[in-house]
């Protein structure tokens, strides 16, 4: 299987690249700094530079990636950002750090993958359940919420766009323990990816545009 992960420097990105390499899959990932890359390579991935937050650089991708093929790609790269609670104005900075990551990204990157997906293949959006409009029952992070919220509706319409070619599902990762998720998060990045996979492997058409757990239940919107 050809497999293509977003954002794999640290984290639950990097933990999908050491799964699929440990079971012998041909993975690309992306990296934005040349130690992150180096490590890529020694897994045996094919690493690229990206960094979303650089309009030249996401360009660059769709020729990197010209001629290539992926059945299953994971858009694992965003940021948490600075924690500001609702109603408390986010500064101009804080704003664009994770518009620009979480949506933007994104944004230029979906373009790119247009002709890199085999038949059926499997797209999935790492997005969170703090993106959830139905589940909100906190205002913590509305800066953070809003922009997976937003991710969210991106995912919907790379389902229509691709729909027919490809499956295209959002996934709440669980709670992670990555620098993101902290020390004291539910599962360990390798519990987390390991679920996601097995989901994500028996994702099909009738799946397209789902928002869905690590552990596959489905979530609402
Ligand atoms: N951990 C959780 O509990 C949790 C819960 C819900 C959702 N999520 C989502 O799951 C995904 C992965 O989270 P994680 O916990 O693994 O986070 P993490 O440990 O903070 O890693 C974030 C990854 O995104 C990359 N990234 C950030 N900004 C980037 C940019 N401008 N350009 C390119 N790459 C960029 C980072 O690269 P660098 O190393 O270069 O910074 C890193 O590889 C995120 O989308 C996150 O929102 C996580």
């Amino acid at each position: 299987m050809k497999v293509l992960v977003i954002g794999a420097s640290r984290g639950i990105g990097l933990e999908f690249v050491k799964q699929y390499r440990a079971e012998g899959h041909e993975v690309t990932a992306t990296a934005r700094d040349e130690a992150a890359l180096q490590t890529l390579k020694a897994l045996g991935a094919k690493a690229l530079p990206l960094e979303l937050l650089d309009a030249k650089s996401c360009a660059g991708l769709a020729w990197q990636l010209d001629g290539l093929q992926f059945d299953t790609i994971w858009l694992n790269a965003g940021v948490f950002g600075t924690d500001v609670a609702a109603p408390s104005a986010p500064t101009q900075a804080e704003f664009d750090l994770v518009m620009h990551t979480n949506v933007l990204g994104p944004m230029r990157v979906l373009p790119a993958l247009t002709d890199c997906l085999a038949q059926n293949a499997k797209l999935a959006l790492l997005s969170s359940r703090m993106g959830s409009m139905a589940l909100r029952t906190s205002p913590n992070a509305w800066l953070y919420r809003a922009s997976k919220a937003a991710a969210n509706s991106l995912l919907k319409d790379a389902a229509i766009a691709f729909g027919g070619r490809a499956s295209c599902v959002a996934f709440h990762p669980g709670w992670v323990k990555t620098d993101m998720g902290g020390s004291s998060a539910d599962l360990s990045p390798a519990e987390a990816v390991a679920s996601m996979r097995a989901v994500l492997a028996r994702v099909g058409p009738q799946d397209n545009g789902a928002f869905l757990n690590f552990d596959g239940k489905l979530l609402p919107w």
